[in-house]
């Protein structure tokens, strides 16, 4: 039997005949006490998790009815609620990833028959349509190519081919490309036909602006890997009144009986109005995690936030550009906290992406689907989001890429980098102002970086900028 570096068995006595698999037989003794290998996450998701979440997650475990628990849920609801930019009651995380949130949101909101828009610009748009038409939706697609927005002329002409839409979906990130796709005139025009939207933010919320309500989105659903700094395993979710109101009025009860919101209702709900009913066991531990996560987020201030990845992935942009990677997403319309790139000529996507792996603990992602083998994706995400992190991957491209014999100057991409480093540092010592203008809630009011109590410095990854 041998071990991999992290001490896993990898040839165990594991056999199947005709399909049939036999009783493994291992010795308990041979299989070590796990060791985690450090990695620096800077991929497509998930990223690093705030060390306070993380220890949080180590706490006794809680019954889901303990008192001490209600209070961190509706802790974590509250701080959700700020977070989404909501005032919506029923908000939450149900214990799944982003997927499971995205199949929550959809199948409280579809029945047998409905007509729906999808809006499919990406891999996961296009999960979205598939678990549509699973529910028995009469699915129409609007279509544009990936890396590109989908024009709203194009949305609205399809709504209108629609006699009796119900719902519209949309991704407001996708990942798969880098494009941030405006929502907000897609879900005005959803509610013109009087249709629903149910808007994915995955992989933006933390990282750049959301604005449920002022939006007017009607089921909203994230991740907590991506830009918050939790593990995965929850996927925050919000509806608003007039979803609510169409998930209480269906003809049909909804399919899954764990995430029917009708009844998930009665655990998450206002608890003093008879108290809170058991539902399903709540993985207390996993919502210690995305406590400390959003406690984290709130005192670092959202805006902060969206202003730390924008500043970061410009300075990570102005490297690449320099190392000759030529950006894959639409202009304008590109993501913050995920970089895509085209893998240039001649290069081996997974040469490259094995020896950052190998030799510098670093995780970026591969093209999904027809962007495979053609793009990488970045991750600037949350707590990954810091200045050592980008100086670091863009060191590793410069040495990989040279060694491959891609045609670039040496120490160019960090100065790059640093000069633009340079403009938000001088900005912060010649004014008081937030280094980007932006709409700044008076709670969340820290200046950027500021309020992070020293001990989220993680081990050996440093935190802020
Ligand atoms: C935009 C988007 N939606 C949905 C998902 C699915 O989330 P998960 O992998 O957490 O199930 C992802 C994951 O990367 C995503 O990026």
């Amino acid at each position: 039997m041998s071990q991999s570096t992290t001490g896993h068995v990898v040839n165990g006595h594991n056999s199947s005949v005709n399909g049939v698999s036999h009783v493994e037989k291992f010795n308990i003794e041979d299989i070590p006490e796990l060791k985690i290998p450090p990695r620096v996450l800077m991929g497509a998701g998930p990223s690093a998790s705030y060390p306070e979440a993380l220890r949080a997650m180590s706490s006794t475990t809680l019954g889901h009815l303990d008192p001490e628990f209600l209070a961190i849920m509706g802790n974590v609801g509250a701080m959700l609620r700020r977070v989404f930019k909501t005032q919506n009651p029923i908000t939450g995380a149900v214990p799944t990833t982003g997927t499971g949130g995205m199949e929550a949101a959809l199948c409280n909101l579809i029945e047998p028959g409905d007509e729906v828009l999808c809006v499919v610009y990406g891999y996961f748009s296009n999960r979205m349509k598939q678990m549509a038409e699973r529910m028995g939706a009469v699915v129409s697609v609007v279509e544009g190519p990936w890396g590109t927005v989908v024009p709203i002329e194009k949305v609205k002409e399809a709504l209108d081919k629609i006699k009796n839409p119900k719902l519209v979906t949309v991704v407001h990130a996708e990942t798969s490309t880098g494009i941030l796709h405006p929502v907000q005139e897609i879900v005005k025009l959803a509610h013109e036909r009087g249709a629903l939207a149910v808007v994915d933010t995955v992989t933006s919320l933390g990282g750049c602006p959301v604005y449920v309500d002022d939006w007017e989105c009607d089921a909203v659903f994230s991740g907590t890997q991506k830009c918050i700094g939790a593990p995965p395993g929850l996927s925050p979710i919000t509806f608003n009144a007039r979803a609510m109101d169409r998930i209480r009025n269906r003809k049909v009860p909804v399919q899954s009986w764990y995430l029917d919101m009708s009844l998930v209702e009665t655990y998450w709900g206002d608890s003093s109005a008879g108290g809170r009913a058991y539902h399903y066991t709540a993985p207390s531990n996993a919502l210690f995690g995305l406590h400390e996560a959003l406690r984290m987020t709130l005192l670092e201030g959202v805006e902060n936030r969206w202003a730390r990845h924008e500043m970061h992935s410009r300075a990570f942009t102005a490297g690449t550009e320099v190392l000759g990677l030529l950006p894959y997403a639409q202009e304008g319309h590109r993501l913050w906290q995920l970089a895509t790139m085209y893998i240039p000529e001649g290069i081996d996507d997974l040469a490259v992406r094995t020896r950052l792996l190998r030799e510098y603990n670093i995780e970026i992602s591969a093209g999904l689907g027809s962007a495979k083998g053609k793009i990488w994706r970045v991750g600037i995400m949350g707590y990954s989001a810091n200045r050592s992190n980008i100086f670091l991957l863009l060191g590793a491209l410069e040495t990989i890429l040279g060694d491959m014999g891609h045609n670039l100057e040496k120490g160019a991409a960090s100065e790059a980098a640093n000069a633009i480093y340079h403009e938000y540092d001088n900005k912060k010592t010649s004014s008081s102002e937030a280094p980007i203008a932006l709409e700044v809630d008076e709670e969340d009011a820290p200046p950027i970086g500021e309020a992070i109590p020293a001990e989220s410095v993680a081990q050996g990854v440093a935190h802020r900028d």
